[in-house]
């Protein structure tokens, strides 16, 4: 690849982080962007913001696209960046977005289809670092993790081990046309990886997978009944989907296994994580 700047959207996130350290590694030019600027380098970057657009792109040669949960990628931003010419974009989509009927994500891989670069797409299953950076942590801390999920199995896969493969993908050949599903090396259900967590943790967790205790409590928590009958229907798509298998693009894509879960969680664990 060329000294051009290598972009990379949620810079401060959970796979932007790692994806920022790996190009690093790597001796890349690499621009980070988020809405806080952190590092040498970095560069402010608003979704809301089109005036923050042209200092992230100017003169960028790949692209990370990264956007949170509930944010669609702008088809105008894909445009200036095509525009200003960025080559290779690599996107964070998401395992199962087919039949959970994620419009967002499979919105924002057309884009990217259509966009005129070189482009791959990421389909990654449920990160480990749900349980301690994301939306299980105060969960697991609570003591009772519930996902309407019952005993399905999910091969939950490390974000580093994300990034990696984000990594290869912006910089080497060979990945463009690709859409990975990037999974981890087993399939668990989360009732197996809650008792890991607890295990390392040394705390008292429990798995809910019932449908009618996830409603339950939402309810009680206030959350408006179509927002949480949604849920409950993507959940069942993912559930009519079935377990998920290991997979080996993390293996083939980087030479190297995917991390364990039990090794992500020992590794949490050891850093303090949990500790409440
Ligand atoms: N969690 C999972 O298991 C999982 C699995 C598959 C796919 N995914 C997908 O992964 C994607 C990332 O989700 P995540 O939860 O892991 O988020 P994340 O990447 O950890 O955090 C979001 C990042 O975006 C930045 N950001 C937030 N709002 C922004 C805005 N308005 N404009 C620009 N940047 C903004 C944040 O930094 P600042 O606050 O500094 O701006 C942060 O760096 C989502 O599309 C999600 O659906 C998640």
């Amino acid at each position: 690849m060329t000294e051009q700047p290598i972009v990379v959207l949620g810079a401060t996130g959970r796979t932007g982080r790692r994806v920022v350290q790996a190009l690093a590694r790597d001796g890349r030019h690499v621009r980070s962007a988020s809405r806080t600027p952190r590092g040498p380098g970095a560069v402010r970057f608003a979704w809301e913001d089109p005036a923050s657009w042209e200092p992230t792109l100017s003169g960028a040669g790949a692209l990370y696209l990264v956007t949170p949960d509930g944010v669609p990628v702008d088809p105008a931003f894909v445009e200036a960046a095509v525009g200003r010419g960025v080559r290779r974009l690599v996107l964070l989509s998401s395992g199962a977005v087919e039949e959970m009927g994620d419009q967002r994500l499979l919105d924002a891989e057309r884009l990217v289809r259509d966009s005129g670069a070189e482009w791959t797409v990421l389909r990654p299953g449920w990160f480990d670092q749900n349980f301690d950076e994301g939306f299980f942590a105060p969960a697991v801390v609570a003591g009772e993790v519930l996902v309407p999920v019952g005993e399905l199995r999910q091969a939950f896969v490390d974000a580093t081990d994300i990034a990696a493969v984000a990594a290869a993908a912006l910089t080497r050949g060979g990945h463009a046309g690709q859409v990975y599903e990037v999974r981890g090396p087993e399939a668990l259900t989360f009732a197996e990886a809650v008792a890991v967590v607890s295990r390392v943790s040394g705390r008292s967790v429990r798995f809910t997978g019932d449908p009618e205790a996830y409603r339950a409590a939402l309810t009680a928590a206030g959350r408006p009944v179509e927002v949480t009958e949604a849920e409950l229907a993507a959940f069942a798509a993912l559930c009519r989907r079935g377990d998920d298998e290991p997979g080996d693009v993390v293996e083939r894509v980087t030479g190297r296994p995917p991390a364990s879960f039990a090794d992500y969680a020992a590794a949490a664990a050891a850093r303090g994580a949990w500790r409440g």
